[in-house]
């Protein structure tokens, strides 16, 4: 019988950000995006929680090693975006808005390819204490 636990990894970054759709006014910006399209940006302590599920392996006891889980969060997420602008400073978000739902997305699809394909690889991200995003849903 199949016993798949999920092992989780928490992270944390910080990052600054303005969302806003190149294509509207200013003040259609402002009305969907409120204070989070102010022009000149504004930060976010993003709590970020990765989880992986799997079978345990017999052999080692894990469903994969946390420690190189970090590693790779370290090296593929916190140096891409830990105290940049997204919007200025990062690839991913030049045209892309860094809303928490995107930058989930994104963080996913840094990750998969790193990540055995018989896991299971799901991203929380909380930008503030109350509002979180999970992907996939
Ligand atoms: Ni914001």
């Amino acid at each position: 019988m199949s016993k798949k636990v999920a092992v989780i990894r928490r992270e944390h970054f910080n990052a600054a950000h303005r969302l806003y759709n190149q294509q509207w006014t200013d003040e259609k910006n402002a009305a969907t995006f409120g204070k989070c399209s102010l022009p000149h940006y504004h930060g976010h302590n993003y709590e970020l929680e990765i989880k992986v599920v799997g079978e345990v392996d017999p052999v080692t006891g894990f469903v994969m090693d946390l420690k190189l889980l970090s590693d790779l969060v370290s090296e593929k997420v916190l140096e891409r975006f830990d105290h940049k602008n997204l919007n200025i400073d990062t690839e991913e978000f030049k045209t892309l808005n860094p809303t928490a739902e995107n930058i989930a997305i994104v963080i996913h699809d840094l990750l998969r390819p790193h990540i055995d394909a018989s896991l299971g690889l799901y991203i929380r991200l909380f930008e503030t204490p109350r509002n979180f995003v999970e992907y996939p849903a």
